[in-house]
């Protein structure tokens, strides 16, 4: 019985709530009726489900698995079912679509689930830093590695691809900026400007040689003399939700709690990181708290749900996980994906009806998947 059929069969409140719209069904909750029929539809219709860690608890809940971009790229690569269903945002469905196989199908629940870092950074403006870097060094294919964090949109990552370059996540951006440097002497690193900074402020490079390139700004708003120094040229783009994170919060909590201990997220600004304990993906950050010792406290710099999930797992070892900022902040895409619009992507695909297909055009995905597979070569 679908979502649908129940609501009609129930006739309840709740029931006359479920709308079927044209980009998904409202009023359906994630109870445990909802989790069978989820789990029931994908085994149906052979697609698995991957979910990203900031994920809703309902949704991860019925994932077949949770992870980190990096793991969720690499399961996706590896799937063997025809349908990978992402709950996660744009890119990652990308990515999934990238490097399956002519027979798969990669869906996102719901169109809106972007990712506002991963829009500070297209094409038009990437090519015209180049063409001005071309400018200055004559030669950029010869001397700058083109590095994009895995939040970028397809044809940023087949930039990569077809200019020598890779693609990074928040786990392997170290190994990975050792790779660039292997390859060429200078870097260009898009769209994250803060993890790239945390990457190379941890190699020894000077932040005099880690210049900001504004895409806004003729040449970056550099002069050829900061360009010619530069180590790694980094793009302006935060993440709206780890840009929230200050130190002060942290000598705060140090104030309060001199026992407590801190950990952070790489896309959160270098100030944040240097004061931090510990500093990783969120699979790290996950893994570092539940293997800490019993009745640790922690402050934990990163999205809320994450945050929250985290607390409540760790509770019954007398664990206490403290979110860095006193303002709310989610990453509102990621909970776009939410238990109708998942059960709506299912039911359409068990009615034959595929919804939401994440389509990545064959020329772009190919030199998107040669930076990709780079990356996982060497990661
Ligand atoms: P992870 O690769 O650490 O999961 O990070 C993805 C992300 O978007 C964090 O904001
Ligand atoms: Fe993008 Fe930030 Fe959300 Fe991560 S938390 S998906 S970087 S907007």
């Amino acid at each position: 019985m679908t979502v649908l059929d129940r609501a009609a069969a129930t006739g309840s409140e709740l029931a006359a709530r479920i709308v079927d719209g044209p980009g998904g069904y409202t009023g359906v909750s994630g109870d445990e009726e909802w989790a069978a029929e989820v789990r029931r539809l994908a085994t149906q219709r052979g697609a698995t489900l991957l979910a990203h860690n900031y994920q809703l608890p309902a949704i991860q809940d019925v994932a077949d698995h949770v992870g980190d971009s990096l793991a969720l790229s690499r399961i996706a690569a590896e799937a063997p079912e025809d349908t990978i269903v992402f709950c996660g945002v744009h890119f990652m469905a990308e990515v999934a679509d990238i490097m399956s196989k002519p027979h798969q199908q990669a869906i996102l629940p719901d169109l809106a689930a972007g990712c506002s870092m991963a829009d500070m950074a297209n094409l038009a403006k990437v090519e015209r830093c180049w063409r001005e870097l071309t400018e200055v060094l004559e030669t950029p294919d010869a001397l700058i590695t083109p590095v994009t964090y895995i939040n970028s949109a397809a044809d940023l990552k087949a930039f990569c691809g077809e200019h020598g370059g890779i693609v990074c996540t928040s786990t392997n951006a170290p190994t990975i900026l050792d790779w660039a440097f292997a390859q060429r002497e200078k870097v260009l690193f898009f769209p994250d400007q803060h993890l790239g900074r945390w990457t190379g402020f941890n190699k020894g490079i000077p932040l005099d040689e880690m210049v900001v390139w504004d895409p806004d700004l003729e040449y970056g708003g550099l002069t050829v003399e900061q360009i010619k120094k530069a180590k790694i040229l980094l793009w302006k783009g935060h993440c709206s939700v780890h840009q929230m994170f200050q130190p002060a919060h942290i000598i705060k909590f140090r104030n309060q709690y001199p026992e407590g201990k801190v950990i952070s997220h790489p896309e959160s600004a270098l100030e944040v990181c240097r004061q931090s304990d510990f500093v990783g993906s969120t699979e790290y950050i996950i893994k570092v708290v539940k293997e800490s010792a019993p009745g640790t406290r922690w402050l934990v710099g990163t999205e809320l749900n994450l945050v929250n999930r985290l607390a409540e797992e760790v509770k019954a070892e007398g664990k206490i996980v403290q979110f860095m900022a006193p303002t709310v902040c989610m990453c509102s895409t990621m909970q776009r994906i939410d238990p109708q619009h998942l059960a709506w992507t299912l039911e359409n695909l068990a009615d034959g009806k595929v919804v939401n297909r994440i389509t990545v055009p064959e020329h772009e995905a190919a030199l998107a998947k040669i930076a990709l597979e780079r990356m996982l070569a060497v990661s």
